[in-house]
Protein backbone atom coordinates (compact mmCIF):
# COMPACT_ATOMS: atom_id res chain seq x y z
CA UNK A 1 0.00 0.00 0.00
CA UNK A 2 1.05 3.28 -0.91
CA UNK A 3 -1.32 5.46 0.54
CA UNK A 4 -2.15 7.29 -3.41
CA UNK A 5 -5.19 7.17 -5.35
CA UNK A 6 -4.78 7.95 -8.81
CA UNK A 7 -7.17 9.12 -10.89
CA UNK A 8 -8.48 8.51 -14.82
CA UNK A 9 -5.96 11.68 -16.07
CA UNK A 10 -2.99 9.94 -13.66
CA UNK A 11 -3.05 12.39 -11.49
CA UNK A 12 -2.88 11.54 -7.64
CA UNK A 13 -4.40 12.20 -4.41
CA UNK A 14 -2.56 11.83 -0.92
CA UNK A 15 -5.22 9.53 0.75
CA UNK A 16 -4.91 9.92 4.46
CA UNK A 17 -5.36 13.72 5.20
CA UNK A 18 -6.71 15.81 8.16
CA UNK A 19 -10.30 16.30 8.25
CA UNK A 20 -11.36 20.74 9.89
CA UNK A 21 -14.91 19.73 10.43
CA UNK A 22 -15.21 21.24 14.12
CA UNK A 23 -12.04 22.51 14.19
CA UNK A 24 -12.44 25.70 15.97
CA UNK A 25 -10.64 29.19 15.04
CA UNK A 26 -7.71 29.53 17.02
CA UNK A 27 -7.58 25.75 17.41
CA UNK A 28 -6.65 24.97 13.64
CA UNK A 29 -3.96 26.78 12.67
CA UNK A 30 -1.68 24.67 15.12
CA UNK A 31 -3.33 21.48 13.82
CA UNK A 32 -2.68 22.29 10.23
CA UNK A 33 0.79 23.09 10.86
CA UNK A 34 1.32 20.26 13.13
CA UNK A 35 -0.21 18.10 10.43
CA UNK A 36 2.11 19.41 7.66
CA UNK A 37 5.45 18.82 10.04
CA UNK A 38 4.47 15.06 10.38
CA UNK A 39 3.69 14.30 7.20
CA UNK A 40 -0.08 15.15 6.04
CA UNK A 41 -0.34 16.78 2.48
CA UNK A 42 -3.92 16.86 2.18
CA UNK A 43 -6.55 18.67 4.04
CA UNK A 44 -9.92 18.68 4.33
CA UNK A 45 -11.82 22.49 4.51
CA UNK A 46 -15.32 23.09 3.77
CA UNK A 47 -16.79 26.86 3.71
CA UNK A 48 -19.51 25.60 5.84
CA UNK A 49 -16.77 24.95 8.85
CA UNK A 50 -16.22 28.64 9.23
CA UNK A 51 -12.65 28.23 9.81
CA UNK A 52 -10.96 28.26 6.06
CA UNK A 53 -9.25 31.97 6.91
CA UNK A 54 -6.68 30.29 9.33
CA UNK A 55 -6.15 27.39 7.63
CA UNK A 56 -5.07 29.58 4.85
CA UNK A 57 -2.80 31.58 7.24
CA UNK A 58 -1.43 27.67 8.33
CA UNK A 59 -0.78 27.03 4.95
CA UNK A 60 0.83 30.16 3.88
CA UNK A 61 3.61 29.97 6.71
CA UNK A 62 3.98 26.21 6.14
CA UNK A 63 4.84 26.96 2.57
CA UNK A 64 6.90 29.82 3.30
CA UNK A 65 8.72 28.21 6.43
CA UNK A 66 9.23 24.96 5.63
CA UNK A 67 9.20 25.21 1.91
CA UNK A 68 6.66 22.91 1.19
CA UNK A 69 5.44 23.59 -2.30
CA UNK A 70 1.57 24.58 -3.57
CA UNK A 71 2.13 21.77 -5.98
CA UNK A 72 2.91 18.90 -2.77
CA UNK A 73 -0.52 19.95 -1.02
CA UNK A 74 -3.75 18.18 -1.66
CA UNK A 75 -6.40 20.86 -0.63
CA UNK A 76 -9.85 19.84 -0.88
CA UNK A 77 -12.88 22.63 -0.07
CA UNK A 78 -16.84 22.43 -0.82
CA UNK A 79 -19.71 24.81 -1.86
CA UNK A 80 -22.11 25.02 0.72
CA UNK A 81 -26.08 24.60 -0.21
CA UNK A 82 -26.61 28.38 -0.49
CA UNK A 83 -24.21 28.62 -3.23
CA UNK A 84 -26.15 26.09 -5.85
CA UNK A 85 -27.23 28.67 -8.39
CA UNK A 86 -25.39 28.80 -11.18
CA UNK A 87 -24.61 32.15 -10.62
CA UNK A 88 -23.08 31.63 -7.31
CA UNK A 89 -20.79 28.96 -7.87
CA UNK A 90 -17.83 30.67 -8.69
CA UNK A 91 -18.09 33.46 -6.65
CA UNK A 92 -18.39 30.94 -3.18
CA UNK A 93 -15.24 28.94 -4.92
CA UNK A 94 -13.59 32.05 -5.41
CA UNK A 95 -14.19 33.07 -1.59
CA UNK A 96 -12.81 29.99 -0.64
CA UNK A 97 -9.81 30.49 -2.03
CA UNK A 98 -9.16 33.82 -0.82
CA UNK A 99 -9.76 32.27 2.44
CA UNK A 100 -7.38 29.60 2.01
CA UNK A 101 -4.52 31.82 -0.03
CA UNK A 102 -4.73 29.60 -3.04
CA UNK A 103 -4.79 30.25 -6.55
CA UNK A 104 -6.82 27.12 -7.74
CA UNK A 105 -8.05 24.06 -5.30
CA UNK A 106 -7.47 20.55 -5.63
CA UNK A 107 -10.87 19.19 -5.74
CA UNK A 108 -14.09 21.38 -5.38
CA UNK A 109 -17.16 19.39 -4.07
CA UNK A 110 -21.14 19.92 -4.12
CA UNK A 111 -21.14 19.61 -0.27
CA UNK A 112 -24.65 18.06 -0.04
CA UNK A 113 -27.30 17.42 -2.97
CA UNK A 114 -29.56 20.01 -1.12
CA UNK A 115 -30.29 23.51 -2.62
CA UNK A 116 -31.12 26.30 0.18
CA UNK A 117 -31.87 29.84 -0.51
CA UNK A 118 -28.90 32.13 -0.37
CA UNK A 119 -29.45 33.91 2.79
CA UNK A 120 -29.81 30.88 4.55
CA UNK A 121 -26.89 29.02 6.34
CA UNK A 122 -29.26 26.03 7.57
CA UNK A 123 -32.71 26.01 6.70
CA UNK A 124 -35.28 26.50 9.70
CA UNK A 125 -38.12 26.22 7.58
CA UNK A 126 -39.43 24.63 4.11
CA UNK A 127 -39.09 28.33 2.90
CA UNK A 128 -34.82 28.46 3.58
CA UNK A 129 -35.05 25.47 0.94
CA UNK A 130 -35.13 24.89 -2.71
CA UNK A 131 -36.38 22.09 -4.46
CA UNK A 132 -34.22 19.98 -6.72
CA UNK A 133 -37.02 19.78 -9.39
CA UNK A 134 -36.17 23.93 -9.53
CA UNK A 135 -32.07 23.95 -9.01
CA UNK A 136 -31.23 20.80 -10.39
CA UNK A 137 -28.42 19.51 -8.97
CA UNK A 138 -27.06 19.08 -12.62
CA UNK A 139 -27.34 22.72 -13.56
CA UNK A 140 -25.33 22.90 -10.23
CA UNK A 141 -22.93 20.95 -11.64
CA UNK A 142 -22.30 22.50 -14.92
CA UNK A 143 -21.08 25.58 -12.84
CA UNK A 144 -18.42 23.39 -11.11
CA UNK A 145 -17.28 22.31 -14.55
CA UNK A 146 -16.64 25.75 -15.58
CA UNK A 147 -14.85 26.26 -12.51
CA UNK A 148 -12.20 23.98 -13.90
CA UNK A 149 -12.60 25.38 -17.24
CA UNK A 150 -11.38 28.57 -15.50
CA UNK A 151 -8.50 26.92 -13.45
CA UNK A 152 -9.84 27.11 -10.10
CA UNK A 153 -10.06 23.92 -8.94
CA UNK A 154 -8.00 20.72 -10.84
CA UNK A 155 -11.24 18.62 -9.86
CA UNK A 156 -14.36 18.12 -9.32
CA UNK A 157 -16.86 15.80 -7.23
CA UNK A 158 -19.70 15.77 -4.74
CA UNK A 159 -20.33 14.52 -0.67
CA UNK A 160 -23.64 12.59 0.64
CA UNK A 161 -24.66 11.51 -3.14
CA UNK A 162 -26.72 8.38 -3.32
CA UNK A 163 -25.89 5.85 -6.42
CA UNK A 164 -28.93 7.40 -8.39
CA UNK A 165 -27.79 10.99 -7.93
CA UNK A 166 -24.36 9.98 -9.22
CA UNK A 167 -25.72 8.55 -12.22
CA UNK A 168 -27.55 11.83 -12.76
CA UNK A 169 -24.45 13.94 -12.58
CA UNK A 170 -22.67 10.68 -15.14
CA UNK A 171 -25.48 10.98 -17.19
CA UNK A 172 -26.21 14.47 -17.61
CA UNK A 173 -22.97 16.28 -17.01
CA UNK A 174 -19.62 16.94 -19.34
CA UNK A 175 -17.17 16.33 -16.61
CA UNK A 176 -17.24 12.73 -14.30
CA UNK A 177 -17.17 13.40 -10.41
CA UNK A 178 -14.15 11.77 -9.37
CA UNK A 179 -15.11 11.86 -5.70
CA UNK A 180 -18.06 11.07 -3.31
CA UNK A 181 -17.30 11.91 -0.31
CA UNK A 182 -19.56 10.41 2.12
CA UNK A 183 -19.90 9.00 6.26
CA UNK A 184 -17.92 5.60 6.21
CA UNK A 185 -17.13 3.91 8.99
CA UNK A 186 -17.48 0.25 10.45
CA UNK A 187 -20.65 0.92 11.36
CA UNK A 188 -21.81 2.20 8.07
CA UNK A 189 -19.88 0.13 5.54
CA UNK A 190 -22.23 1.95 2.65
CA UNK A 191 -20.92 -1.65 0.05
CA UNK A 192 -23.42 -1.22 -2.41
CA UNK A 193 -22.69 2.53 -2.76
CA UNK A 194 -18.72 1.50 -2.91
CA UNK A 195 -18.87 -0.59 -5.32
CA UNK A 196 -21.46 1.27 -7.60
CA UNK A 197 -18.64 4.27 -7.02
CA UNK A 198 -15.94 1.87 -8.03
CA UNK A 199 -17.70 0.59 -10.91
CA UNK A 200 -17.66 3.97 -12.16
CA UNK A 201 -14.24 5.09 -11.36
CA UNK A 202 -15.39 7.43 -8.62
CA UNK A 203 -13.01 7.59 -5.48
CA UNK A 204 -14.69 7.45 -2.39
CA UNK A 205 -13.73 9.96 0.95
CA UNK A 206 -14.60 8.51 3.98
CA UNK A 207 -16.09 11.44 6.31
CA UNK A 208 -16.72 10.95 10.52
CA UNK A 209 -14.09 7.90 9.92
CA UNK A 210 -14.01 7.72 14.23
CA UNK A 211 -17.24 8.48 15.00
CA UNK A 212 -17.24 12.46 14.91
CA UNK A 213 -17.54 12.34 18.89
CA UNK A 214 -16.82 15.55 19.17
CA UNK A 215 -19.91 16.86 16.66
CA UNK A 216 -22.95 19.35 18.35
CA UNK A 217 -25.12 17.25 20.81
CA UNK A 218 -28.32 18.39 18.92
CA UNK A 219 -26.60 16.20 16.24
CA UNK A 220 -26.16 13.25 18.80
CA UNK A 221 -28.97 10.09 19.27
CA UNK A 222 -29.40 8.87 22.91
CA UNK A 223 -27.88 6.08 23.64
CA UNK A 224 -25.38 5.81 20.45
CA UNK A 225 -23.10 3.07 19.64
CA UNK A 226 -19.49 4.34 20.14
CA UNK A 227 -17.13 3.21 17.73
CA UNK A 228 -13.73 4.28 19.57
CA UNK A 229 -15.28 2.22 22.46
CA UNK A 230 -15.94 -1.10 20.12
CA UNK A 231 -14.97 -4.45 21.72
CA UNK A 232 -13.84 -5.84 18.32
CA UNK A 233 -11.76 -2.59 17.32
CA UNK A 234 -10.78 -2.46 21.21
CA UNK A 235 -9.25 -6.37 20.58
CA UNK A 236 -7.54 -5.78 17.50
CA UNK A 237 -5.73 -2.48 18.58
CA UNK A 238 -4.53 -4.31 21.00
CA UNK A 239 -2.94 -6.91 19.12
CA UNK A 240 -0.99 -3.94 17.40
CA UNK A 241 -0.06 -1.92 20.22
CA UNK A 242 -2.11 0.73 18.27
CA UNK A 243 -5.20 2.68 19.44
CA UNK A 244 -8.77 2.06 18.38
CA UNK A 245 -8.53 5.53 15.71
CA UNK A 246 -5.66 3.68 13.94
CA UNK A 247 -7.58 0.96 13.20
CA UNK A 248 -10.41 2.54 11.72
CA UNK A 249 -8.52 4.82 9.96
CA UNK A 250 -6.13 1.77 8.59
CA UNK A 251 -9.69 -0.51 7.60
CA UNK A 252 -10.50 2.67 5.50
CA UNK A 253 -7.19 2.95 3.97
CA UNK A 254 -7.13 -1.10 3.00
CA UNK A 255 -10.45 -0.15 1.80
CA UNK A 256 -9.29 1.94 -0.74
CA UNK A 257 -10.73 5.22 0.14
CA UNK A 258 -9.52 8.40 1.15
CA UNK A 259 -10.00 9.47 5.19
CA UNK A 260 -10.18 12.53 6.38
CA UNK A 261 -9.57 12.02 10.47
CA UNK A 262 -10.23 15.28 12.13
CA UNK A 263 -8.07 15.83 15.37
CA UNK A 264 -6.36 19.42 16.89
CA UNK A 265 -4.83 17.90 19.31
CA UNK A 266 -0.71 17.01 18.15
CA UNK A 267 -0.54 13.53 19.91
CA UNK A 268 -3.49 12.04 18.27
CA UNK A 269 -2.52 14.28 14.96
CA UNK A 270 0.58 12.42 14.86
CA UNK A 271 -0.84 8.55 15.91
CA UNK A 272 -3.55 9.12 13.26
CA UNK A 273 -1.05 9.57 10.41
CA UNK A 274 0.93 6.56 11.76
CA UNK A 275 -2.04 4.61 11.25
CA UNK A 276 -0.64 4.30 7.65
CA UNK A 277 2.22 2.06 8.90
CA UNK A 278 -0.50 -0.64 10.17
CA UNK A 279 -1.01 -3.81 8.59
CA UNK A 280 -3.97 -5.29 8.85
CA UNK A 281 -4.85 -8.93 7.84
CA UNK A 282 -8.06 -10.51 6.13
CA UNK A 283 -9.88 -12.07 8.71
CA UNK A 284 -9.06 -9.00 10.70
CA UNK A 285 -11.07 -6.94 7.75
CA UNK A 286 -14.00 -9.58 7.90
CA UNK A 287 -14.37 -9.71 11.42
CA UNK A 288 -14.51 -5.43 11.31
CA UNK A 289 -16.88 -6.27 8.00
CA UNK A 290 -19.18 -7.95 10.44
CA UNK A 291 -19.73 -4.75 12.53
CA UNK A 292 -21.64 -2.95 9.80
CA UNK A 293 -24.74 -1.57 11.94
CA UNK A 294 -26.22 0.64 8.79
CA UNK A 295 -25.68 3.29 11.56
CA UNK A 296 -25.42 7.09 10.32
CA UNK A 297 -24.21 9.69 12.87
CA UNK A 298 -25.18 11.93 10.29
CA UNK A 299 -28.37 11.37 9.12
CA UNK A 300 -29.39 14.14 7.29
CA UNK A 301 -32.50 15.36 9.23
CA UNK A 302 -31.80 19.04 8.76
CA UNK A 303 -32.83 18.34 5.50
CA UNK A 304 -36.03 16.79 6.10
CA UNK A 305 -38.09 19.67 6.63
CA UNK A 306 -42.10 18.71 6.03
CA UNK A 307 -43.40 20.98 2.71
CA UNK A 308 -39.83 21.17 1.88
CA UNK A 309 -39.41 18.31 -0.59
CA UNK A 310 -36.75 17.20 0.91
CA UNK A 311 -37.33 14.12 3.02
CA UNK A 312 -34.89 11.02 4.38
CA UNK A 313 -35.93 9.07 1.82
CA UNK A 314 -35.16 10.75 -0.95
CA UNK A 315 -31.98 12.55 0.34
CA UNK A 316 -30.60 9.26 0.37
CA UNK A 317 -32.40 7.30 -1.94
CA UNK A 318 -32.73 4.14 0.15
P1 LIG B 1 -9.40 15.85 18.99
O1 LIG B 1 -9.61 16.85 17.88
O2 LIG B 1 -9.38 16.49 20.35
O3 LIG B 1 -8.21 14.97 18.76
P2 LIG B 1 -14.03 12.37 13.21
O4 LIG B 1 -12.76 12.45 12.45
O5 LIG B 1 -14.75 11.07 13.03
O6 LIG B 1 -14.92 13.56 13.00
O7 LIG B 1 -13.66 12.36 14.79
C1 LIG B 1 -13.08 13.48 15.41
C2 LIG B 1 -13.11 13.27 16.90
O8 LIG B 1 -12.22 12.21 17.25
C3 LIG B 1 -12.64 14.48 17.68
O9 LIG B 1 -13.35 14.53 18.89
C4 LIG B 1 -11.17 14.20 17.90
O10 LIG B 1 -10.69 14.89 19.05
C5 LIG B 1 -11.21 12.71 18.14
N1 LIG B 1 -9.95 12.03 17.78
C6 LIG B 1 -9.13 12.30 16.76
N2 LIG B 1 -8.09 11.45 16.72
C7 LIG B 1 -8.25 10.62 17.78
C8 LIG B 1 -7.50 9.53 18.29
N3 LIG B 1 -6.37 9.13 17.71
N4 LIG B 1 -7.97 8.91 19.41
C9 LIG B 1 -9.11 9.32 20.01
N5 LIG B 1 -9.87 10.34 19.57
C10 LIG B 1 -9.44 10.99 18.46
Amino acid sequence: MNNILYFDDGGTMPQLGLGTWKSKPGEVYDAVREAIRVGYRHIDCAHLYGNEAEIGQALKDAMNEEGIKREALWITSKLWNNAHHPKNVKPALRVTLENLRLDYLDLYLMHWPVAQQEDSIFPENAMDLISLEKLPLTETWSAMEECVDNGLTRYIGVSNFSAHKLSLILEEGRMKPVMNQIELHPYLQQSALLNFCKENHIHVTAYSPLGSVDRPAIMKAKNEPLLLEDPVIKTIAKQHHASPAQILIAWALHLGVAVVPKSVNPQRIRQNFESSKLVLSESEMEEITGLDLHRRYLDGNIWAIPGSGYTLENLWDE
